[in-house]
């Protein structure tokens, strides 16, 4: 007889290729396609049916995505007044992925500038995803929330479980990718949706009624996206006034790397190169550096260390600090690519130190998904100076194309690069502070490194053979989910 599926729900905001805004959408895409393709010995010979939510964003519309129509139903909203849910489904996808549509979510952005705004989408979209099993005849073994968009969910399970026979034995499992991202503190918002506030007395007061205290106090465990930033969390630094808590419940918090898709990342099939390579072709990445090197206004030099930064313009990524590094070791030969957009001071710095060094930094201050695959294959180094890094995908994916990292070592910068300090097997160069000083010092080893031709291909290519794939982790959040 075979046995019944093990059946999990994401609720999440974003899932690739749907909607991408940052690594949320990559782990929403992957992990529950990861989890599906888990080989049955490592679920007790039980299927994984997973199944993921995610709010019927005005992008999607506009995008004319093909979808199929899955149900409409009416939530509780307001004292005895009713709210109307719209659901769909995508089609082509490798789970069935749910789209949740209603007043609240229509006519705005992926995420508003307007904290209130998105108080009324998501906290509407988390409690919409927990009737929605109501009326779809299945109802998950595992409900898997992730960060504050969802937070809500896990506390209106919380309550409907009690009371509503059917969810009775519904586990939880709260996912945090980037903690002081914790939505906007609107009790008010709750209380229209009937959702309680988060009252454990190690919540900051006014933390109580934002989404992330929510899914915190109200869930079964929590995970995190590395093993170092669930020890991070729990710390003043970057614990954001969560620690207190997540310190009186640690026995709750486990961390789980991501992985990525190895066939989304391989620089042998990637179409957008100038020229594919593999870890048997390395000289055919000079093609790519040389073309990159041209693309970019860049002097053409086969010698000279290209180093590349790309991420979103925030504080959190730290740019700042490594353009002073930059500016440190000026002395010694490298150039610099950094493509990026978001925070308008930070673009400004990053055009500033291209027009202070033309003849060797370039600065684009755009998204472009397909140019940044170009740069890690045409790169030789890559910057990532976090100031906290939950998981991070840029650090894998340069290993993979032969790019080395040089990073802060904090979440999972540090569980995925091996520093020489620690390894003579070492990927990467890390430093411990997140100052320009200790930045610049870990610029200089990378520096002196490049110039060992030998030792360097070496390197390069203990980078390209790492395993970043899915299934180790897919496997534990597997485990987590039955230890429920
Ligand atoms: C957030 C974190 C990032 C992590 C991603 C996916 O964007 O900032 O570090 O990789 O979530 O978990």
């Amino acid at each position: 007889m075979t046995k019944p599926s093990f059946k999990v729900c994401f609720v999440i905001s974003e899932a690739e290729p749907l909607i991408k805004v940052g690594g949320l959408g990559d782990v929403g895409g992957t992990l529950p396609a990861a989890l599906t393709a888990l080989p049955q010995e490592m679920t007790d010979g039980r299927d994984v049916d997973v199944r993921v939510v995610i709010p019927y964003h005005d992008i999607l519309k506009e995008r004319q995505i093909p979808v199929k129509w899955v149900c409409n139903f009416r939530i509780p909203y307001d004292n005895g007044l009713f709210q109307d849910v719209y659901v769909s489904q995508a089609e082509g996808m490798d789970v069935p992925i749910y789209l949740i549509d209603g007043d609240p979510v229509r006519g705005k952005g992926v995420y508003s500038t307007d904290p209130i705004v998105d108080a009324y989408k998501y906290v509407f979209f988390s409690t919409a995803a927990v009737e929605l099993f109501k009326h779809i005849d299945w109802v998950p073994d595992v409900l898997h929330a992730h960060d504050w968009h969802a937070g809500a969910s896990v506390m209106k399970m919380k309550q409907m479980r009690s009371y509503y026979q059917p969810y009775h034995n519904v586990k939880m499992l709260y996912t945090i990718h980037n903690l002081p991202y914790a939505g906007g503190n609107f009790p008010a918002v709750l209380e229209k949706y009937g959702i309680e506030q988060a009252f454990a007395e190690e919540i900051p007061q006014d933390k109580r009624g934002c989404p992330m205290s929510l899914g915190l106090t109200a869930t079964d465990m929590i995970s995190t996206v590395s093993e170092t930033y669930a020890k991070e969390i729990l710390t003043d630094e970057f614990g954001n006034g969560f620690q207190y808590f997540l310190q009186k419940h640690s026995e709750k918090v486990t961390g789980i790397v991501n992985g990525i898709m190895p066939h989304q990342w391989n620089p042998a099939t990637d179409r957008v190169l100038y020229e594919n390579y593999d870890v048997n072709s390395l000289e055919k990445k000079l093609v790519n550096k040389r073309m990159l090197q041209r693309e970019a206004g860049l002097p053409q030099n086969d010698d000279v260390p290209l180093i590349i930064m790309i991420g979103r313009l925030d504080y959190q990524k730290g740019f700042d600090l490594a353009f002073a590094a930059l500016r440190k070791v000026l002395g010694k030969n490298w150039q610099a690519l950094i493509l990026g957009s978001g925070n308008p001071a930070i673009q400004n710095d990053c055009l500033a130190l291209a027009a202070a060094y033309q003849d060797r930094v370039r600065a684009e201050i755009r998204y472009d998904a397909a140019f940044s695959r170009k740069m890690y294959a045409g790169s030789d180094l890559l910057l990532m100076p976090s100031r906290y890094e939950p998981c991070g995908i840029a650090q894998m994916i340069a290993m993979l194309y032969g790019c080395v990292p040089i990073a802060h070592a904090t979440g999972g910068l540090k569980d995925t690069i091996i520093d020489p300090l620690e390894s003579k097997d070492y990927t990467g160069f890390l430093f411990d502070e997140a100052k320009p000083e200790a930045c610049a010092d870990a610029l200089s080893r990378a520096l002196d490194a490049y110039a060992d031709r030998d030792k360097w291909i070496t390197l390069q290519k203990r980078c390209m053979v790492q395993d970043f794939t899915w299934e180790k982790s897919a496997k534990k959040y597997y485990d987590l989910y039955k230890s429920l």
